[in-house]
């Protein structure tokens, strides 16, 4: 089981089918503000497609594929950190985050992606990880930014939020570059 104490106020545990009353009553509470750079908010519609997309991700986590986490503060559920399907041939994978409006601002998902980021290099044989981030979305740009990522291009037009296309910056760490805590 994946559970991490982050700091006392943030504990990262992987998703399971119970958390999706919580998952999707956030999606719903902070729809507005999500869906400018989540393309799923919209598709998000009842709780069973919270469950639907846990159980996928805990399929992905059972045969070693990738790991998706809840993120809690101060007990409450605050947001989700997850990575997309690991490429094992490569050993790469990318990363991809959401907090809930009234979480931002306290460092939460920056101290989130620190933690997934040394589990990704020390116990799933990763060599690199990828965040990618919309022109435009600063908060997120700032996470990889914050964490020493190296911004390496920007895919023109690779995204589509919100009804309208945008271009999206690649941010890669690699194993070697990463700080050994
Ligand atoms: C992207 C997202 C997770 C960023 O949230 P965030 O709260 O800005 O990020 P963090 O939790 O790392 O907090 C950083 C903020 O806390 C502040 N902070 C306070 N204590 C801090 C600490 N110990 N460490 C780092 N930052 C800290 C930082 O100064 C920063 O605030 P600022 O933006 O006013 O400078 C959030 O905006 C979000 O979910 N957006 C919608 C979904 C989305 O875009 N996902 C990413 C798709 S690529």
């Amino acid at each position: 089981m994946f559970c991490a104490m982050l700091r006392p106020d943030v504990e990262l545990r992987l998703l399971e089918e119970r958390h999706a009353a919580a998952v999707f009553s956030l999606i719903d509470q902070d729809r507005a503000y999500l869906r400018q750079w989540l393309p799923w908010v919209d598709s998000t519609e009842t709780e069973d497609d919270s469950a639907a997309f846990i159980r996928s991700a805990l399929e992905q986590f059972a045969s070693g594929e990738g790991i998706t986490a809840g993120v809690w503060h101060e007990r409450r559920f605050a947001g989700v950190i997850g990575t997309h399907r690991i490429n094992r041939l490569y050993r790469k994978v990318e990363l991809g985050y959401w907090l809930g409006e009234s979480f931002q601002g306290n460092g939460i998902m920056t101290d989130s992606a620190r933690a997934m980021v040394t589990h990704l290099f020390d116990e799933r044989a990763v060599n690199r990880v990828e965040i990618c981030c919309a022109v435009g979305n600063h908060k997120s740009i700032a996470i990889p930014r914050r964490l020493g990522f190296t911004l390496e291009g920007t895919l023109r037009e690779a995204e589509f939020s919100s009804g309208q296309h945008h271009d999206l910056m690649v941010f890669a760490m690699l194993r070697r570059e990463w700080p050994v805590s």
